[in-house]
């Protein structure tokens, strides 16, 4: 089996391991701000989601320095970051330190858990074999659990267990139902461009996730957008290259059943106007009741319609070639 497939199959222990996690201490806090790139930063997107949920605000910073918000707002800052030594991360929470803001950490070990340990700081050691983005179980689990720990959602093991059982379902050993459905939307994927459509909410990040797995274990380039938005814009961009809306990109769409009944109607609706226009590779629904079963059932579709890709276009799901030459070149910068 490839070994990314036996990583995916990890996600439900990856789940439970959150939900048996003793929280660390941390101050209460009114609304919080993640620091993360790439897989780390899915994570805090998922606990924002979360939140929001809950009525609390979490912004996910992606990029070197704060918000300039933050100083005055003081948020919660957790910094999440798999290998802890990602430098916009790091920047970021070098001027939440200096600007005397409270912080939390999430991580695999390196200068981010170094610098908790030196700083008396409060952090979670996910326990997840790399990748980072392999990691989502954990991560995300461990920032949910750091927010649960400063009031700002209700308590989070029971979701995470029941997101775990959903997964299990799907994707079981290896050979679940999730396995056969994500086999078929690669075929239907294979040689074109994904696009990934869900509405705001738990479709749209699963979307985006969609985008970024298949960038990064199949190499291939893969789009995401939400609706409501995509039908002010996007719905308009169907007609000028007929030959390439059709025959060169694949349209998924995915649905939760809990949408807001407007939102699932425009979904059918927009749907129908774009049938014969785009390629429609599939349309895969959320399973489960919580928001993170939800969640993380389309987003183990998508795992694994991303490493089906990948063997089919024969590279290694694992490997990041580009993105480590990149760290490479501008690591002697500072960068
Ligand atoms: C690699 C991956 C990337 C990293 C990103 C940030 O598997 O998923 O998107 O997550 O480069 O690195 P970390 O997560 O170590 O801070």
């Amino acid at each position: 089996m490839n070994p990314m497939r036996r990583l995916i199959a990890g996600l439900p222990s990856q789940l439970r391991w959150a939900a048996d996690l003793e929280p660390p201490r941390v101050d209460a806090a009114a609304e919080a701000l993640v620091l993360g790139m790439g897989g780390s930063a899915f994570a805090g997107s998922v606990a924002a989601l979360v939140a929001e949920a809950a009525g609390r605000r979490v912004v996910v910073h992606r990029s070197y320095g704060l918000p300039l918000w933050a100083a005055a707002a003081r948020p919660l800052v957790v910094a999440v970051s798999y290998s802890g030594g990602t430098k916009e991360t790091l920047d970021a929470l070098e001027q939440a330190r200096s600007a005397g803001l409270p912080l939390a950490m999430v991580g695999g070990g390196g200068e981010l858990a170094a610098l908790a340990a030196a700083g008396g700081r409060p952090m979670v050691q996910v326990c997840a074999p790399p990748p980072p983005r392999s990691a989502a179980g954990c991560l995300a689990g461990a920032v949910l659990r750091v927010f649960e720990a400063a009031g700002l959602v209700p308590p989070q093991a029971a979701g995470l267990r029941e997101a775990a059982d959903v997964v299990e379902r799907l994707v079981g050993e290896g050979t679940g139902p999730a396995v056969a459905l994500a086999d078929d939307l690669a075929a239907a994927l294979d040689h074109r461009v994904a696009v990934v459509y869900g509405a705001e909410g738990v479709g749209a990040l699963a979307a985006y996730r969609w985008k970024t797995q298949i960038n990064e274990n199949a190499k291939a380039i893969a789009y995401c957008s939400s609706l409501p938005e995509l039908d002010h814009n996007e719905i308009e961009a169907w007609s000028t290259y007929p030959g390439i809306s059709r025959d060169r990109i694949g349209v998924v769409w995915l649905r939760d059943p809990s949408d807001d009944a407007r939102l699932a109607r425009r979904s059918d609706v927009t749907r129908d106007l774009l049938a014969g226009r785009v390629g429609l590779a599939g349309e895969v629904h959320a399973q489960g009741e919580g928001l993170l079963a939800r969640l993380f059932s389309l987003v183990v579709i998508g795992d694994l319609v991303s490493v089906s890709l990948a063997e089919r276009a024969g590279v290694d799901p694992m490997a990041v070639e580009m993105i480590a030459s990149l760290k490479e070149r501008l690591a002697g910068e500072g960068l």
